[in-house]
């Protein structure tokens, strides 16, 4: 049995040790927006953030982890679907069959936590997610508009 904390809840599971976050999420926990694709680390699709870090979930087994760390996933990121980067991807319609899109999200939403200006470099350096469907430009596309409108947002409140 382990405790630990996904979306500001703490919840007990019982799986073996060995078993990767991924399938915590999704099988115990029902919370199937992180996606399954390649199971190796290569993908992304089952991106989520571990104290804020974008991290692949299919690689964590769940023994490695404990209630201090803060899970987050796709269905955790905002309270409405209205995280800046939601909010860029629905403006610019950056999904085509979606499947990606969650962990797309959820990279993105790291990367601008942690540089709130990304340059195209810095995106193609740090979304490293596969998209079989080649929404690789919309993605860069979004990410440079939630950094504005975060920006934008953020210079409001500086100026208020
Ligand atoms: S399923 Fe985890 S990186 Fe592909
Ligand atoms: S939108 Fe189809 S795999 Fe990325």
């Amino acid at each position: 049995m382990a405790k630990l904390k996904v979306n500001g809840k703490l919840v007990d599971i019982e799986v073996d040790d060995s078993t990767p976050l991924l399938w915590v999420l999704r099988e115990q926990l029902g919370l199937t927006g992180t996606k399954y694709s390649c199971g190796i680390g290569l993908c992304g699709s089952c991106t989520v953030h571990l104290d804020g870090e974008a991290v692949r979930s299919c690689l964590i087994p769940v023994s490695t982890l404990d209630a201090t760390q803060e899970i987050t996933t796709i269905e955790g990121l905002s309270a409405d679907g209205d995280h800046p980067v939601q909010q860029a991807w629905q403006e610019l319609d950056v999904p085509q069959c979606g499947y990606c899109q969650p962990g797309m999200i959820m990279s993105a939403a790291a990367l601008l936590k942690n540089n709130p200006d990304p340059s195209d470099a810095d995106i193609d350096a740090n979304v490293t997610n596969i998209c079989r469907c080649g929404t690789f430009n919309r993605v860069r596309r979004g990410i440079h508009l939630a950094s504005a409108n975060l920006n934008k947002s953020n210079n409001k409140r500086g100026g208020a």
